[in-house]
């Protein structure tokens, strides 16, 4: 995507050949900065602090990370501490661990020396392969729109709504559940975007409307509140969000407050889909309530919101009183049952074991 008229990805190897760079996200939308990752240390709290977020991307972060550890120590020892602190940085998107078992597996077999360099060469070859399926789910998703549009009258925009921010700040580039609004906007298909979820993190507003105001996408930014209400006013023509770990039947994982718009979606008769990199289905679980670990963030995200004062500072402000508990779960399970359809690199499917299996016939085992 651009910002300021240049194209840009979220991550980059630095051009000192030594270093990683990241558009640090806890500073936007009011502050573009640009973070230099050296060590494996940077890496892994640039993912722990949320610098980088976002389920592709933090996979992409921690492949660069393995390698930023390898030029350090290229030992086995090495290998295996870099793969264990990152893989403690996040619990619940699960493309962390599939791009750390990448890495370990294609570079644990050569001679040392020979490692940081394969590591920086996958890590380069992931990004690209992530730029790819995310443009390749935008066209499925692309299809979907283009389909409502038939269905409107001339001039009148497709209305959707996303949840959280699964655009390209949380990929290498164009997002999972952007990419198709992207590609139906760019086509000339009128589209308006319903921008939620307003807390625990502001993440819709900090970083999608700030995404689709770069881009020009036709947007308006609603409290999290707000979805169920819009749907009951045919205000909603589709929904698509993004997904941090979809087990192999089909539950979907994302962040906090998805459930809610499922629900809403599916008592108003509003399709609900979800994209979804095949990076992030996990094979290996079946009962996504049950088996997906919830990530429990700290308090202060939940009692503080940060903004911009009338003065132009960003600064930060309590809302509960001082004393008072708050939870923090980031991240919530919607049953396959209330899923309309997956929208993956290979296309379109039901959210299903058997609708997985058909696209991606190498992994179905379970
Ligand atoms: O806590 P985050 O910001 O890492 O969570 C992000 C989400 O929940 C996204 O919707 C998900 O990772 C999909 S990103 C394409």
């Amino acid at each position: 995507m651009n910002v300021a008229g240049k194209p840009t990805r979220t991550i980059w190897p630095a051009a000192d050949g030594a270093s990683v760079e990241i558009i640090d996200q806890t500073r936007l939308p009011h502050r573009y900065e640009i973070a230099t990752l050296r060590t494996l240390d940077d890496a892994a709290h640039a993912i722990s602090a949320m610098l980088v977020r976002g389920a592709p991307l933090i996979g992409a972060t921690a492949a660069y990370g393995m390698w930023l550890a390898l030029r350090a120590d290229p030992s086995d020892a090495a290998l295996t501490h870099a793969y264990d602190t990152l893989y403690a940085t996040r619990p619940t998107a699960v493309n962390l661990r599939w791009a750390l078992d990448r890495v370990r597996t294609a570079v644990s077999p050569l001679t040392p020396a020979d490692r940081a360099a394969a590591t920086r060469d996958l890590a380069a070859a992931l990004c690209d392969e992530d730029v790819a399926i995310n443009h390749a789910i935008g066209q499925a998703g692309l299809a979907l729109i283009r389909d409502l549009a038939a269905t409107k009258p001339a001039g009148q925009p497709v209305n959707i709504l996303t949840h959280c921010n699964a655009g390209w700040l949380a990929t290498v580039d164009w997002g999972t559940a952007t990419s198709p609004i992207y590609q139906a906007h760019d086509a000339g298909i009128p589209v308006h975007v319903w921008v939620d979820e307003t807390r625990p993190r502001n993440q819709g507003f900090h970083l999608t409307a700030w995404e689709l105001l770069n881009h020009g996408v036709p947007h308006t930014c609603i409290v999290d509140n707000a979805g169920g209400h819009l749907m009951q006013h045919g205000q909603v023509d589709l929904v698509i969000v993004g997904t941090d770990r979809t087990t192999a039947t089909g539950d979907v994982c994302n962040k906090i407050g998805t459930y809610l718009k499922a629900l809403a979606a599916h008592d108003n008769g509003v399709p609900f889909y979800v994209a979804l990199p095949s990076p992030t289905i996990d094979w290996t679980v079946r009962d996504g309530v049950r088996e997906i670990p919830i990530e429990e963030r700290g308090a202060h995200e939940v009692t503080h919101v940060s903004g911009l004062t009338t003065d132009g500072e960003v600064a930060s402000l309590q809302i509960p009183p001082t004393g008072s508990p708050a939870a923090n779960p980031a991240f919530d399970v919607t049953p396959a049952r209330l899923v309309t359809g997956l929208l993956t690199e290979r296309g379109l499917c039901p959210a299903t074991h058997a609708g997985l299996a058909q696209l991606f016939p190498d992994h179905a085992q379970i």
